[in-house]
């Protein structure tokens, strides 16, 4: 029986068909199981920060693993807390908690603000404001969080509270936001949706929504943070600051983590609020540090914005891009004739790996460690699969 088999056997159904089964990655490299090599444009849907098989997170994982595997939250240990001291200095906020995804991470950030809101203004101060074109997880609060409706009717009865606002869309914001709100929801640049980049005026309009009515305004960087948009977090590519930041994927290069960073709030969580048995644990953290050390030492934070802004130029020259998205590493090319699923197939065809992030746009996500030479590998082949389309 094949690993597809088999899979198809013993794993629920609930992802769409699998095209590949991959054995091996090494950089922006992947391997299938009959020894095919592609360029991996997704990097495990923004998570490989350093590309496959780096050895520095690998390396510190192991040694911290053979030192102290894991304690829980019951004690102090030093790889978390180094962990949250030094995402606190590069994000200006103050104190972190750790889990281990991105839903639950956003779960924590609204639970921060609920917590916040009913300390400030009682049960009544509960709401969240998220986007439309929004996506948070599929935990039940994520999810109502998330705006895609056909994701969430077959699972209702979701968390009340939540109110959903065009993405840009002041006048609406300015509506949704009142005393009832505990918190403002937003990534500062929509992956899932579509990569969407919201407005600087509209997040400067959260930002004084949420002062004047005392709210969290909170963003998920899940998908664009640990420098994937050309800084170590989309919002310092404003002038908005945020109560809270929602990170995971690239955080640890492959490993799973997820953190919530916040400003220091005298109506935050107190002992008993909130808690996961594996969140802040040694390895992990000591995956993300090395993760941070590498980002910084090698520039790729610079990488990802001088080959981001080659893809996106190049990409929007090709005839049959209709327009590029995004910023950095985090890319979406939408297509004149749509089919972002048959394009997709076709350049996956070519050697190259991309997602179709909706019915008419690819994106792109790879690995920040992506070299100009691989871009134009990439760029060829859109060149050719968009050219035989006609
Ligand atoms: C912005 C954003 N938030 C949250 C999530 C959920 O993260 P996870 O799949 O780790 O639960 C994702 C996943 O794609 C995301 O892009």
């Amino acid at each position: 029986m094949s690993i597809a088999d088999r899979g198809t056997e013993a794993m629920m159904t609930n992802y769409p068909p699998r095209p590949l089964t991959i054995v091996r990655g090494d950089g922006c490299w992947l391997w299938d199981d009959a020894g095919t090599r592609y360029l991996d444009l997704v990097a495990g849907i923004a998570v490989v920060t350093l590309g496959h098989g780096h050895p520095a997170p690998i390396a510190a994982l192991a040694a911290q693993s053979a030192v102290l595997d894991h304690v829980s939250n019951l004690y102090w240990t030093e790889p978390a807390i180094a962990l949250a001291e030094r995402l606190n200095s590069l994000s200006g906020l103050e104190q972190a908690f750790f889990c281990n995804s991105g839903a639950e991470a956003n779960e924590a950030a609204i639970k921060l603000a609920r917590r916040h809101g009913t300390e400030t203004g009682g049960a009544a101060k509960h709401e969240l404001v998220c986007l439309e074109g929004a996506f948070h997880g599929r935990t039940l609060g994520a999810l109502q969080a998330t705006w895609a409706k056909p994701k969430k009717i077959p699972f209702e009865p979701l968390p009340a509270g939540f109110r959903h606002v065009p993405r840009n869309d002041i006048a609406a914001l300015r509506a949704a936001v009142g005393p009832q709100t505990a918190g403002v929801l937003i990534e500062p640049i929509q992956g899932e949706g579509g990569v969407h980049v919201i407005d600087e005026a509209f997040l400067i309009e959260a930002r004084s929504l949420c002062d004047q009515h005392d709210a969290l305004l909170l963003f998920d960087e899940v998908q664009t943070g640990i420098g994937r948009c050309g800084a170590w977090f989309a919002f310092q590519r404003t002038t908005v600051r945020p109560d809270a930041v929602v990170l995971a994927k690239g955080l640890a290069s492959g490993m799973p983590i997820g953190a919530l960073l916040s400003k220091r709030l005298a109506t935050g969580f107190r002992p008993g609020d909130h808690g996961t048995t594996f969140g802040g644990s040694p390895p992990i953290a000591a995956a993300a540090l090395a993760t941070i050390e590498v980002v910084e030492r090698d520039d790729l934070i610079g990488n990802a914005a001088r080959v981001g802004e080659h893809l996106s130029v190049a990409l929007a020259g090709i005839d049959g891009v209709a327009v590029v998205r995004g910023a950095g590493l985090l890319l979406a090319v939408e297509l004149v004739d749509g089919d972002a699923a048959g394009a997709a197939t076709a350049l996956r065809e070519r050697g190259v790996i991309v997602n179709a992030v909706s019915d008419t746009a690819i994106r792109l996500c790879p690995p920040l460690v992506i070299t100009m030479e691989q871009a134009e590998l990439a760029i060829e082949a859109f060149r050719a699969v968009l050219a035989a389309r006609g």
